[in-house]
Formats: C-alpha cells, structure tokens, sequence
C-alpha cells in the first residue's frame, strides 16, 4: 500500500475533476472505469483542464507534464485499487453499484487503505456495511466542477474514526480544498440544500411563473448565486439531481418529492450538459 497512490472509481464528471486535482496534488492516480471509451474521454478531459490552468497561469508547464505522468488508465478494479493508500469512488448514485463496488474493494485494498465515497446523499454507514473495516470509509464529497469549487465536505458514518477524518482532511489540503467535516445526514449540508432550491425551479417553471431564464436571472441578480438552480442541475445531470430526490424523499419525506416536470425531463433523455440537452439546449456548443 503505498499512501501516495490515488485511486479514482468511475471516471465521469467527478471522477475525472477527482483525478486532476489529485495529481496536481502530487499524488499517483489510478483512474478506474468499465468503460475504456469513458476513461480515453476522461484522460483528454484532464489534458484539456491542465492546459486550461497552463493558460490562465494557475499551471506551471513542469508541473502539468508531471502530473499527466503520474495518472494511468485501469478497466479492472483489482489492478488499479490493489496498491492504493486510499480509493475515492465516484460511480453512479445508486445505492447497489456503490455496496458492490466497496464490498470489492475491502477484499482487493491493504486494511490501511482510506476507502471514500463521493456519494451526493447516500448513507456513509449502510456503504461502510458491506466492508471488513467500516472505520476506514467515510465520504469525500467533492463539487462541480471540482478544479474550481473550493470546498470538500468530509462525512462520517457512524463507525468512522478520527484517522481516516484526518488522512482525508490531508489529502483535501493538498489537492487545494477547504474541508468542512460532519455528520452523515442525508445529504449533508450542501446536497440537502441544493436539492430542495432546485427542485423549487422546477416547480416555478411547471407553474409557469417564469422562464427558466428569468428563474436563473433572479437567483442570481437577486440573491446573489453564482450560478442560477436551472443552470445548476443541468451541469449536475438531471438524472443525478433525481436520484438525490428519491432518497431525500424516502429518508427525509414530502418536502423533497420530485417534481414532475424533473421527471418528465429524466424520461425524455434530457439528462444536462453531458446529453446536450437538459433545461437548456446546448447543442451548438
Ligand atoms: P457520471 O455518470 O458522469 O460518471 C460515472 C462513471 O462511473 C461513468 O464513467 C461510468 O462508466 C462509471 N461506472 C459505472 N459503474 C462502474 C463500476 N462498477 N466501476 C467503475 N466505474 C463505473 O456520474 P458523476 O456525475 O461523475 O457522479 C458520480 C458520483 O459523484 C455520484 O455518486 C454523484 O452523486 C456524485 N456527485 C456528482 C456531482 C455532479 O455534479 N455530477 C457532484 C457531487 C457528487
């Protein structure tokens, strides 16, 4: 086990805005996906971001040549877990895929190794259930788009030890991340919030009391976000955003149902900025 080596579960959105920040951090990244097209399409997304940072300054030309040669591609999940000091999985938001993926890696890891989720909302606790050592996993909660979000939210579950709390805060610090730490509660803080601002939009724009535009602008002109709750859910993916809701719906009840039109949306494969088409059409992008 070696605690500079990185391993990244799931190289979508987050996994792969996971994997810069880590290797520009210094750390080995072993970036692990089923999909060897997702993880070509995840390395020319971190080549992009690395020149992006080049360009604004952020980036020396030393260190992005250094962290692309830290960062190796891996379709099985023993050979790219086995030799890391700490595996931060980011596979989709559901529940089963999440156990089978942790329940996997509690027999392929070291005992040491730190084993964190970026769940949105799930339970930290019932994840940690189904491995050898649950004070070892906790949750890594990282934002979108993770190079430019500052904060890390650090979640314990109920066997979580102090620790595995300040390995992870460490790893946060050198990635460039502020932490906060907290309980685990169905979407901690920021999920649980988000989730219900969003949701609210999408009951706005059912209603037709505005436009999604005129929704956005308000939000923020008026209330001072940075990015409008329309804008918002189509940079997370509107099935993503769904499946938050289902589970805050289920553990937290009605306030957080759904709105139809989310689902219709959902259904009709308008799932953000991934499809092309989400609340907006960014197709010409
Ligand atoms: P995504 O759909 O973009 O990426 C998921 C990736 O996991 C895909 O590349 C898929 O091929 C891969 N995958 C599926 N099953 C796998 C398995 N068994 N082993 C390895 N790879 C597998 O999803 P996204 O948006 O990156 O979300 C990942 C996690 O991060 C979710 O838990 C989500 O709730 C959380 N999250 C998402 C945020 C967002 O804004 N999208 C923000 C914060 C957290």
């Amino acid at each position: 086990m070696d605690k500079e080596t990185i391993c990244v579960v799931g190289g979508g959105i987050m996994g792969r805005g996971i994997a810069y920040v880590a290797a520009l951090g210094g750390y080995s990244v072993r970036l692990v996906d089923v999909s060897k097209e997702r993880l070509e399409a995840a390395r020319l997304d971190i080549e992009r971001m690395l020149d992006a940072g080049r360009v604004r300054g952020k980036v020396t030309d030393v260190d992005a040549t250094a962290a692309l040669g830290r960062l190796s591609l891996h379709t099985d999940l023993k050979k790219g877990a086995a030799p890391a000091g700490c595996v931060i999985e980011a596979v989709p938001e559901l529940l089963e895929v999440k156990v089978a993926t942790f329940e996997r890696l509690s027999d392929y890891c070291s005992r040491d190794a730190l084993l964190a989720t970026n769940t949105s909302a799930l339970s930290i606790t019932e994840i940690a259930s189904s491995v050898a050592l649950p004070e070892r996993v906790l949750g890594m909660h990282f934002f979108n788009p993770v190079p430019k979000m500052k904060l890390l939210e650090i979640v314990r579950g109920l066997e979580t030890d102090d620790e595995a709390v300040a390995a992870a805060a460490e790893i946060g610090r050198r990635m460039g991340k502020e932490t906060v730490t907290i309980h685990e509660s169905p979407g901690f803080v920021t999920t649980r919030m988000n989730a219900l601002i969003g949701n609210e939009a999408f009951y706005m724009l059912q209603e037709g009391v505005a436009t999604a535009e005129e929704i956005d602008r308000a939000v923020r002109l008026g209330l001072n976000h940075p990015m409008g709750p329309l804008e918002m859910v189509d940079l997370v993916g509107l099935d993503t955003r769904l499946s938050i809701l289902k589970h805050l719906h289920a553990t937290l009840g009605e306030k957080y149902r759904p709105c139809p039109l989310l689902v219709k949306y959902v259904k009709a494969g308008r799932l953000g900025r991934k499809a092309g088409r989400g609340v907006y059409d960014y197709s010409r992008e």
